[in-house]
């Protein structure tokens, strides 16, 4: 594949959505349309599965139902949309992939990660992000920006605890493999975030005209 696979990553309340919109006008400044998507969802029917995954229901979600859901539209997200853009050379940012799963069903729920690698080996084949903007911010300061934001979804409304490890699986994965992971401070002014992304920017500018 010759495109550039980019994904941004984080707890809630990092400002990741608002953060990427700046990221791909940066990056259509200088020429460059990105493709934007986003996990749950991405296409017609993987935006149906992130209804289920995401909405509030009368019984509770089992965890590996949860788990294979996200899977299955990663599966139709990948092969229906991802990769035909990777395959015509093109920056695809995905707003979330596979390593929230590791944080949020992994970290979040305790699933054993085996259990994520093995789906993402088995869903994913050889694609991995070429590199993951990871946006960390303290749990209590994303948690407050979330509750202001709008109704809490089935995931933001998780207990502290759950967030506390989200994070902490995010941060261990970005040590363990620092070459594919830029971290970015996202407690700041949108300005600041906005200057901290500026040597992703070029990053990708400069690995996209390669
Ligand atoms: P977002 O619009 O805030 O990114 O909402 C997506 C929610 O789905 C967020 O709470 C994280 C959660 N999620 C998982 O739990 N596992 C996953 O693999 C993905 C992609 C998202």
């Amino acid at each position: 594949m010759s495109g550039l696979f980019v994904t941004f990553e984080g707890p809630e309340g990092a400002g990741k959505s608002t953060n990427l919109k700046v990221f791909a006008q940066a990056l259509a400044d200088a020429g460059c349309q990105a493709v934007v998507t986003r996990e749950p969802g991405g296409t017609p029917v993987a935006e149906r599965i992130r209804e289920v995954l995401l909405s509030h229901h009368d019984e509770p979600m089992d965890a590996d139902a949860e788990l294979l859901l996200m899977f299955a539209a990663r599966a139709q997200h990948l092969n229906t949309l991802i990769k035909p853009a990777l395959a015509r050379g093109q920056v695809v940012i995905s707003d979330r992939f596979t390593d929230a799963t590791y944080a949020y069903q992994g970290g979040g729920r305790g699933i054993d990660p085996q259990r994520i690698a093995a789906l993402e080996e088995w869903v994913q084949g050889s694609v991995r992000p070429d590199l993951v903007v990871m946006f960390d911010v303290p749990v209590e300061l994303g948690m407050a920006r979330a509750r202001a934001r709008s109704q809490l979804d089935r995931f933001e409304q998780e207990q502290t605890a759950f967030f506390e490890a989200v994070r902490a699986t995010y941060l261990q994965r970005a040590a363990l493999n620092p070459q594919r992971y830029r971290v970015i401070d996202a407690s700041g002014s949108l300005e600041q975030v906005r200057q901290a992304m500026q040597p992703v920017i070029d990053e990708v500018l400069e690995r996209w005209r390669a």
